[in-house]
């Protein structure tokens, strides 16, 4: 394992930028997930730290060693592919072997890599196949073990999983959240799904148009996007983002006013020179409850029973709410309801995106 630093890393292709200058520093052990939407530079990040692309500037240090001028083999770090890039006239013995082989590693040596990796990634009862006859989930798993095989201090993966049903994602999503515990590598994963996201993390890095937005703990996150592309990133269902104006301002807190003129409290810092000014208010769905007095209200234009709980959303002026019921909650299609929040609960954008800061009880 090692430390991971990235320093205004910054990649051109001709006069688009991919990646905006990036910063970036990762521990030693940590599992960090990249997401954000397609586009938006995530493998492009990936590949410079693996040395694939040189960057257009900026620096890379893995394990406090100043790694930009060398190629890939060189770094120590290994990197699995969405493709599996699997060499198809090979076995998976071949396969995983194949880093060791170019290494010049000696055979018994080998013999046993390729036995506990194999073990490991319960690959044992196939080691002879070829890729094509493997299923996707073993595909993938191969190509995690050829990642390893040369036990590197960093492992990159960029949507390893995005090929497969979603059953099979599900469970390979578990078993490299059990392989990152045993081994501790530094893992860096790249993904456009929030769930792998949060559920894999132990820090999560959200990216838009080649710039980061937030890196924080996956549940800060979710409590407290600091820009409005994150609230758009995490969280299923989304975040609900209402265009508001800022109505009052003060060292208590603020309000502002909904398209239909009803008003709703915010706990947050809103400097005076904004009131008037156009916002966005975010509220989670499970932090709406139903209140006949609330702000918020719409006509029922879908409800969702899930088991253990519902999801109603509501046509409101024009836009959407989703609120979070409980499962035994009863609505008729067209029928109205109206909602309440803690004023404590909401997170408000100013009109650059830019989340102000709360006010915390
Ligand atoms: N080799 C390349 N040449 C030109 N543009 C590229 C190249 N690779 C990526 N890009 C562009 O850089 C941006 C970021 O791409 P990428 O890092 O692959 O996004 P992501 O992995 O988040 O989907 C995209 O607009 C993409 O079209
Ligand atoms: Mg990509």
């Amino acid at each position: 394992m090692s430390t991971v630093v990235v320093q205004a890393l910054t990649k051109r292709f001709g006069t688009m930028a991919a990646l905006e200058p990036t910063d970036l520093s990762i521990e030693s052990g940590e599992f960090v997930v990249i997401v954000g939407p397609s586009g938006c530079g995530k493998s492009t990040l990936l590949r410079a730290i693996a040395g694939l692309d040189a960057p257009s500037d900026g620096r890379v240090l893995i394990g406090g060693r100043d790694v930009t001028a060398l190629a890939p083999a060189e770094r120590d770090v290994a990197m699995v592919f969405q493709s599996y890039a699997l060499y198809p006239h090979l076995t998976v013995a071949e396969n995983i072997a194949f880093p060791l082989r170019m290494a010049k590693r000696d055979r018994r040596d080998i013999a046993a890599k390729v036995a506990e990796i194999a073990a490991l990634l319960e690959l044992d009862t196939v080691l002879d196949r070829r890729p094509r006859a493997l299923s996707g989930g073993q595909r993938q798993r191969v190509s995690i073990g050829r990642a390893m095989a040369r036990d590197p201090a960093v492992l990159l993966l960029d949507e390893p999983l995005s090929n497969l049903d979603t059953s099979l994602r599900v469970r390979m999503r578990h078993e490299l959240a059990r392989l990152h515990q045993r081994l501790g590598t530094t893992m860096i994963y790249v993904t456009h799904d929030q769930i792998e996201a949060m559920t894999l993390a132990n820090r999560i890095v959200v990216m838009a148009q080649g710039r980061v937005e937030q890196v924080g703990a996956p549940l800060d996150l979710y409590r407290a996007p600091a820009t409005v592309r994150v609230a758009e990133t995490i969280g299923s269902p989304a975040m609900n983002l209402l265009p508001v104006r800022i109505a009052r301002a003060g060292a208590a807190g603020a309000a502002v006013m909904l398209p239909d003129g009803a008003t709703c409290g915010v706990a947050a810092h809103v400097p005076a020179e904004a009131v008037g000014g156009a916002a966005t208010l975010g509220l989670r769905p499970e932090h709406l409850r139903p209140d006949p007095q609330g702000p918020f209200g719409g006509e029922v234009e879908l409800f969702e029973r899930l088991g253990p709980l519902s999801f109603v959303h509501l046509g409101a002026g024009g836009g959407r709410i989703v609120a979070q019921l409980p499962a035994d909650w009863h609505v008729a299609l067209g029928e109205t309801i109206r909602f309440a929040i803690d004023a404590t609960k909401a997170q408000l954008f100013a009109a650059d995106g830019a989340a102000y800061p709360r006010i915390t009880p």
